[in-house]
């Protein structure tokens, strides 16, 4: 008798500690990518509608800057708390893959999508003014939901918008739908994403 919870959905966040040492020196970087990276720039013009990113053209910045690769290290002990949660074998395997940055200037949005080939994916915040757009996340389960009625209990809800803060991270496994809807914030929204896989 009582209550279980099966196939339950995680999610990670916290902030991370060296946020006030990193988040001047990714921003500075995040910046001068944003300038001159010619290739991220006409990628993002197609796909990334007046914002930047650096994952069509630099998407593995943790192997190539410093600063980068110290984020890439202090986010190290999260997913390995997060895997733990999750309860993943051979967890200490997971690494790195990639690594990209992200600028969402007022009126950028990112559609729904999810990060194949990879187990464990996340976006750090490096500057989240008042008014960013949240990360939105639905329920894997929803195609089959048809009929089933609407829950009023925020962990059954179909859809949950976590609110972005500056200086935190997030993680998730994956496979779940994400978006990020559209950005009202008036100075840039500023992140770097990356996902985990088993090398
Ligand atoms: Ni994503």
């Amino acid at each position: 008798m009582g209550i279980q919870t099966a196939f339950p959905t995680y999610l990670y966040q916290a902030k991370l500690r060296s946020a006030t040492r990193l988040n001047l020196k990714l921003l500075n970087e995040i910046k001068h990518l944003s300038e001159e990276d010619q290739a991220g720039l006409h990628w993002s013009a197609t796909r990334y509608s007046n914002g930047y990113t650096s994952y069509g053209s630099l998407n593995r910045l943790h192997q190539f800057s410093p600063t980068f690769a110290q984020l890439a290290n202090d986010l190290g002990p999260h997913v390995q708390a997060y895997a733990h949660q999750l309860g993943l074998k051979r967890s200490t395997k997971l690494t790195m893959t990639d690594c990209w940055a992200n600028v969402m200037t007022y009126g950028v949005h990112h559609g729904w999508h999810i990060h194949p080939q990879s187990v464990i994916s996340g976006t750090y915040y490096v500057q989240a003014p008042p008014l960013s757009a949240p990360i939105q996340f639905e329920d894997p389960r929803i195609e089959r939901l048809m009929a089933a009625p609407v829950s009023e209990r925020r962990q059954r809800q179909l859809w949950l918008a976590l609110p972005v803060r500056q200086g935190w991270l997030v993680l998730f496994e994956s496979f779940l739908r994400h978006e990020v809807p559209i950005n009202r914030a008036k100075t840039p929204r500023v992140s770097v994403s990356f996902n985990y896989s088993y090398f």
